[in-house]
C-alpha cells in the first residue's frame, strides 16, 4: 500500500484516513493527500462533521525523517500550511487519536478543533531530540492548551506521554472507551468549530510572568549546554504566551527553518539513523542464526563484574557470579545489593523489582556452577597469564555450545580466544565503567569468532539495554586508542605552555563533559601509569609518551579516589580546584626539557586534540577495526560524552572539512613529528576534495 489519504462517508461525517504503513510517517504524499481529502469533505455539503485518524495502529509517528532537507515538488504544500487549512475548516473537525502521535502528527491533531484519543494512544513533540522544533505550529498551540510550563516540559524534553496525561494537560478532550473514530464521531454531533490558536485563558495567564521563561532557561542551562534547539523551543513558546497566533506562528516558522538547516540538526539527525546503524554488520547477514541467552555467567565480581551483573538482572537474565574467594563474594555482591538499594531510595526502582533483580543474581566460588550458562563474561584482574587461566577453566566447565565473553579493555582478544578449544565462540565484551549506568558496549570479534557468535552478543545487548558497536581487536579497541590519541596531544600542549585547567576548559567548552585531566583524576591515574609503564617497553623511539602523568600519579595523586590528581578536591566534593603545586610540576617539566613555554589559545587547543582524534579514527578504519565512520561516531558520542549535537568526531570532521583537518595535522607532524603521523585515509580524502561518510 501506497502512502494515501482515503475519504469515507460514515453517516453525515467524512472519515480522513492516513494510511503509510508501518507507522503513517508524514511525507508530501499524505500532507497533500490530507489538503486535497478536506477539500473534498468541505465541498460536500451533506458533510457535517469530518474526522482525521490512522490506519492501523498509529495516528502519525512524526514526519519521515529521510525527506528532511529535500527539495519538495513545487506544488506540494508544506505540512504547517496543511494544520492551517484543518484549523480554518468552517466544519467541525475532531481527531481520532487511534495510536501514537508525535512530532507533525500531534500538530495535526493539535490542527483539528477536538482530540477524541484512544486509551493506548501517545503523544509528544519530540524534535528537539534531532535538533529542530515542532514547526507547524506546535510550540503555538501547545502552551494554547496546557499553559506555558507544562509545553515547555513537553516540547524541551521530547516527553512522550500517554492518553490519560494528555488529557489532563489539556492536549486531549476525550479518551475512547471504545472505537475511536466512533466515538470522534459522536464527539463531533452538535459542536461548533473551536480553533486552538484561538483560545486564551492558559497563556493569558502566564503573560507578564518572564520569570517562567528566565528560570526554565537556567533550570534547563546545564542539561543543554551547547545545544540550540531547546533553546529556540522556549524562545517559540513565549512568543505564544506574547505575541498573537500569526506572529508567534511566523517566528516559530523562522526558527523552524534556521535549524532544520542548521549543522546541529544534520549531526542529530546523523545520530538517531547512526544509532540504528551500528546494530547493523556489514558481513553479518540479518538472518543469521541466534542462539538464546537464558542463563549467563560472570567471572569476577569487582568494579566491572557487579556493574555487569547488574546489567543481565535488569535484562530479566538469571546470572551466577563467580569469585575464588568468599571474601571477595561476598564484598561484590554486597556491593551490587548497595546499587539496587541506591536505586529504590533514588525513586527509579520499587523495593519489590530491586528485591526481584538480585534474587536473579547468584553468587559462587565454585567454577562447576557455570556448566548451565549460555554465555559468561569474564571480569578479572587485567593480567593476560589470569585470563588466559580462566579462559582454559571456562573452556573446561562450560558446556560446548557456550559463548565466552572477556571484558578486557587492553588485552589481546585473540590471544585469549586462543587458550580455548572454541576460538570461534570467544568474544570481548568491552563494557564502560560505571558498566550498570553507561550505555555504550564494544564488542569485539577476534578473528576467529563466528557471526553467530557476534548476532547473539549484538542481540544480546540490546537486552542488556546497550548501545553495541562492534569493533575488532587492536590496542585499546576504538574508543580508547582515540582517546589516547587526544590526550598524548594534551600532554604535548602541558609541555609547549599549556595547563591543565586550560586545556580542559577548551575541551568542555567544545563540548565534552569535561576534558582529558579532569577525566582521568576521575579514572584513576594508576591504571593510566601502569599502561604507559607497559607501552614505553615496546614503543619505537620515534614515539614518546610525556613524562608530566607519570609525575603526578608517583606522588600518589591518584585523582578523585586520593583527594589529589590533576587538581586538588575538599574532602568529599568532586569539583577540581586547580592547584599551584601541579603547575609549578609542569613548568619545571619543560623546563628541564629546554622547552621554552609558549602562549596557547583555545582554538589551538581544541584542533590539536580533536584532529589527533580523527586522525587515529581514519587509521582504525583505514585498518579495519572500525568497520564505518558512523561506528566510531556512536562510540565516542555514548561512551565519552562526544556532544551529539557534533554528531561523532567523524561527522563533525566532515563538516569541519577534512582537508582542514589534514593540513593541520600535515603541519603538526611536520615540526613535532611521531604521533601526528597524517592517516593516509585522510591524505587522500583530503586531495580528492572528499569526506568519512562522502567516500
Ligand atoms: N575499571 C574500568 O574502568 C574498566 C573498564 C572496562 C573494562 N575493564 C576491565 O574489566 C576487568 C575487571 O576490571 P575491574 O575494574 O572490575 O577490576 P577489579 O579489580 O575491581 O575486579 C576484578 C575482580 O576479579 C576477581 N578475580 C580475580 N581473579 C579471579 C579468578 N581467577 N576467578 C574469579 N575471580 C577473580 C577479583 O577478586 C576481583 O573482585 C579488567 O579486565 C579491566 O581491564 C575495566
Amino acid at each position: 500500500m501506497s502512502a494515501q489519504v482515503s475519504y469515507a462517508k460514515e453517516g453525515a461525517a467524512a472519515v480522513l484516513t492516513i494510511e503509510n504503513p508501518p507507522v503513517n510517517a508524514l511525507n508530501v504524499a499524505i500532507v497533500t493527500g490530507l489538503r486535497d481529502r478536506l477539500k473534498e469533505a468541505l465541498d460536500d455539503a451533506s458533510v457535517k462533521a469530518i474526522v482525521v485518524t490512522g490506519a492501523g495502529r498509529a495516528f502519525i509517528a512524526g514526519a519521515d525523517i529521510s525527506e528532511f532537507g529535500k527539495p519538495r515538488p513545487k506544488d506540494a504544500p508544506t505540512l504547517d500550511q496543511v494544520v492551517e487549512l484543518l484549523e480554518a475548516s468552517p466544519k467541525p473537525l475532531v481527531a481520532a487519536v487511534n495510536g501514537i502521535a508525535l512530532g507533525g502528527g500531534l500538530e495535526v491533531a493539535l490542527g483539528c478543533h477536538y482530540r477524541v484519543a484512544a486509551a493506548g494512544a501517545r503523544v509528544g513533540l519530540p524534535e528537539v531530540t534531532l535538533g529542530i522544533i515542532p514547526g507547524a505550529a506546535g510550540t503555538q498551540r501547545t502552551p494554547r492548551l496546557t499553559g506555558a510550563a507544562k509545553a515547555l516540559d513537553l516540547i524541551v524534553n521530547s516527553k512522550q506521554i500517554g492518553a490519560a496525561e494528555a488529557k489532563k494537560l489539556g492536549l486531549v478532550d476525550e479518551i475512547a472507551e471504545g472505537d475511536v473514530v466512533k466515538a470522534a464521531i459522536a464527539f463531533a454531533q452538535g459542536k461548533q468549530p473551536r480553533r486552538v490558536s484561538e483560545i486564551q485563558d492558559k497563556i493569558a495567564a502566564d503573560r507578564g510572568h518572564p520569570e517562567i521563561f528566565a528560570d526554565y532557561r537556567r533550570d534547563m542551562a546545564k542539561k543543554f549546554r551547547g545545544f540550540e534547539a531547546p533553546f529556540a523551543a522556549v524562545d517559540a513558546v513565549e512568543a505564544a504566551v506574547n505575541k498573537p497566533f500569526e506572529d508567534g506562528r511566523k517566528y516559530e516558522r523562522q526558527l523552524f527553518e534556521r535549524l532544520v538547516a542548521s549543522q546541529q540538526a544534520a549531526a542529530q539527525r546523523h545520530v538517531f539513523f547512526g544509532e540504528r546503524e551500528v546494530a547493523k554488520i556489514p558481513d553479518v547477514p540479518k538472518d543469521t542464526p541466534i542462539r538464546k541467552i537464558e542463563r549467563a555467567g560472570i567471572v569476577g565480581c569487582g568494579l566491572m563484574g557487579g556493574g555487569i551483573a547488574i546489567n543481565f538482572a535488569n535484562g530479566g537474565i538469571p546470572v551466577t557470579v563467580v569469585e575464588t574467594q568468599q571474601a571477595a563474594l561476598d564484598k561484590g555482591l554486597a556491593n551490587i545489593r548497595k546499587i539496587f538499594d541506591g536505586n529504590v531510595s533514588a525513586g527509579r526502582l520499587t523495593r519489590e523489582a530491586a528485591d526481584q533483580r538480585v534474587a536473579l543474581i547468584k553468587g559462587t566460588t565454585d567454577y562447576a556452577d557455570l556448566k548451565d550458562a549460555d554465555l559468561v563474561v569474564e571480569a578479572v584482574f587485567e593480567d593476560m597469564a589470569v585470563k588466559k587461566q580462566v579462559f582454559e577453566t571456562l573452556d573446561r566447565v562450560c558446556k560446548p555450545d557456550a559463548i565466552l565473553a572477556t571484558n578486557t579493555s587492553t588485552l589481546d582478544v585473540d590471544a585469549i580466544a586462543a587458550a580455548t578449544r572454541r576460538p570461534q565462540q570467544v568474544i570481548g565484551m568491552h563494557f564502560f565503567s560505571p558498566a550498570n549506568i553507561m550505555k555504550l558496549l564494544e564488542n569485539v570479534r577476534g578473528k576467529a569468532t563466528s557471526k553467530e557468535t557476534i548476532a547473539t552478543v549484538m542481540e544480546l545487548s540490546k537486552k542488556l539495554g546497550k548501545t553495541a558497536v562492534l569493533v575488532g581487536v587492536c590496542d585499546g579497541f576504538v574508543g580508547n586508542r582515540m582517546l589516547y590519541a587526544y590526550r598524548r596531544q594534551a600532554e604535548a600542549l602541558l609541555e609547549e605552555g599549556a595547563l591543565p585547567q586550560q586545556i580542559d576548559k577548551a575541551i568542555f567548552d567544545f563540548g565534552l563533559p569535561m576534558g582529558p585531566f579532569a577525566m582521568q583524576d576521575l579514572a584513576g591515574l594508576d591504571i593510566g601509569l601502569a599502561i604507559r609503564r607497559r607501552l614505553r617497553e615496546t614503543l619505537p623511539a620515534l614515539l614518546k609518551l610525556s613524562y608530566i602523568p607519570d609525575r603526578v600519579a608517583e606522588q600518589g595523586r591518584y585523582g578523585q579516589k586520593t583527594g589529589a590528581g590533576w587538581y586538588r578536591y575538599e574532602p568529599g566534593s568532586r569539583t577540581p580546584i586547580p592547584d599551584p603545586a601541579i603547575d609549578k610540576l609542569v613548568v619545571d617539566y619543560s623546563k628541564e626539557q629546554g622547552i621554552a613555554r609558549r602562549a596557547i589559545d583555545d582554538t589551538e587547543i581544541v584542533e590539536r586534540c580533536m584532529f589527533a582524534l580523527v586522525n587515529e579514527g581514519a587509521k582504525i578504519l583505514e585498518e579495519g577495526i572500525a568497520a564505518r565512520p558512523v561506528d566510531i561516531d556512536i562510540i565516542w558520542i555514548y561512551g565519552y560524552g562526544f556532544p551529539r549535537y557534533r554528531g561523532g568526531p567523524m561527522f563533525w570532521a566532515d563538516q569541519v572539512g577534512v582537508k582542514k583537518v589534514y593540513d593541520t595535522i600535515k603541519r603538526l607532524y611536520d615540526k613535532h613529528g611521531g604521533w601526528l603521523e597524517p592517516a593516509p585515509l585522510l591524505e587522500r580524502l583530503a586531495r580528492d576534495g572528499k569526506g568519512f561518510y562522502s567516500r
